[in-house]
């Protein structure tokens, strides 16, 4: 359609015409987006009227353990304290030497790798698949050396990450696999498996923003024994407690979840699966609109339990870049952010000035050159080259809601393409 042919009614609001939605959204940082009700508040009351508020005398955290474990079918499971540090727990057993490498995205949470550098381990970067925003398991096979120890794997916004292909890969060069599952709560792999369990472990985040929260919080799961049982101890000072004993094996630290967290992140797993459910059942809805729209796709819906939700864009044939796309959003009134993150894990000062212990820049003093533009071309495409764009997506939207994101898109998708 061209401009001329543009009625006064379909003006994009950010050119003077009416916004397709004023009404805010449900959002995750506060309570129009939260599950949490009177079954909470009662978990929370009766961990204070027992006094038992640390999980080394209450049953909260252990019993949570439980509860996580018997769902995802895993053998080990370790609360702590944040979704960092369920991650720090699984680097800690891996247990790198000094200098050792572990390879990732750069398009995550900074979460995803500064456990790599507290344990005085190299961030190595590999690049995406510029469909998905997810490891690219070529990249990833040219990145591996003799001082590779592990690879750390996100399932980006609740899409499964290749992680069949990466464990192959893992098992073929004696290397370990760590799962971030902190956007992936059920995301099912395309040989139908949980994300989290195809990996030598799995982490997950119970921080506000995520499908299920008790504020912060953390979850670290194994099939492993002994990746379990050093998880378990790295999270409480490497304090056996299973023996009477009060001693330190080795470096740990204090990583525990308090019984105030445990209590209602048992409740919030009950409404998991609910959640999931509601996230999927619209954003398919949301999906079948954004793949018919020529130009911009998004990741498979198989699977995908939508954290957030991406639209990957080709600016030349969507008529604009994810940033223009973004803003005239925005104005329609959808929250919409083009990149994710303002710029790749790799170009941030604790990596690019080696800001780490002291004036040391331990252990990548003499590497902190390589972390410069251009190190990963597509997983910069992406986050500041106009290709990728991410809504924020919520279990508490209704079919309206769903409609208005439909026809927000189809409004600035008809402009844009329209001027082309
Ligand atoms: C992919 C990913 N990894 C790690 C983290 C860190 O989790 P937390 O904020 O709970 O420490 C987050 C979330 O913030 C995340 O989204």
């Amino acid at each position: 359609m061209s401009k001329d042919r543009t009625t006064v009614e379909d003006r994009l609001a950010a050119e003077g015409g009416t916004p397709v939605r004023t009404a805010p959204l449900p959002g995750t940082s506060d309570i129009s987006g939260r599950r949490i009700d009177e079954q909470e508040i009662a978990a929370v009351t009766a961990v204070l009227r027992s006094g038992r508020l640390n999980s080394t005398v209450g049953t909260e955290t252990r019993a949570f353990e439980a509860d996580f474990g018997a769902l995802y079918g895993v053998d080990h499971v370790v609360a702590s304290s944040s979704g960092t540090s369920a991650l720090h727990l699984a680097v800690a057993a891996v247990d790198p030497s000094p200098g050792d490498e572990i390879i990732l995205t750069g398009l995550s949470d900074a979460g995803s790798m500064l456990p790599i550098l507290a344990q005085n381990a190299v961030p190595v970067f590999a690049d995406l698949d510029p469909a998905t925003g997810l490891l690219d398991v070529g990249s990833v096979a040219e990145k591996i050396t003799d001082r590779t120890k592990a690879v750390l794997v996100v399932h980006l916004f609740g899409a499964a990450a290749p992680v069949e292909e990466l464990r192959s890969l893992c098992d073929d060069k004696g290397i370990l696999l760590i799962e971030d599952c902190a956007q992936a709560y059920l995301t099912t792999t395309p040989s139908g498996r949980l994300a989290g369990t195809v990996g030598h472990l799995g982490c997950f985040s119970l921080q506000q923003s995520k499908h299920i929260t008790a504020g912060d919080g953390g979850l670290t799961i194994t099939n492993d024994p002994d990746l379990g049982r050093r998880a378990r101890l790295f999270m409480d000072k490497a304090w056996p407690r299973d023996t009477d004993e009060r001693t330190h094996l080795f470096l740990g630290l204090n990583y525990r979840m308090t019984e105030l967290q445990a209590a209602v992140a048992r409740v919030q797993l009950t409404k998991l699966q609910g959640v999931v459910d509601d996230r999927r059942r619209n954003a398919n809805r949301f999906a079948e609109t954004v793949n018919s729209l020529p130009g911009l796709s998004t990741v498979p819906t198989e699977g995908t339990s939508w954290w957030l939700f991406p639209i990957f864009l080709d600016p030349a044939t969507a008529g604009g870049t994810a940033e223009d796309y973004a803003r005239l959003m925005r104005a329609e009134g959808i929250g919409a952010g083009p990149g994710y993150i303002g710029q790749p894990l790799y170009l941030n000062p604790v990596l690019t000035q080696a800001r780490t212990y002291g004036d040391s820049g331990f252990p990548i003093a003499d590497r902190a050159s390589e972390y410069a533009p251009g190190l990963c071309p597509v997983t910069e495409d992406l986050i500041s080259g106009g290709k990728m764009m991410v809504l924020q997506w919520n279990e508490n939207y209704t079919e309206a809601d769903v409609d208005d994101h439909i026809a927000v898109l189809t409004k600035v998708h008809r402009h844009l393409v329209g001027r082309g």
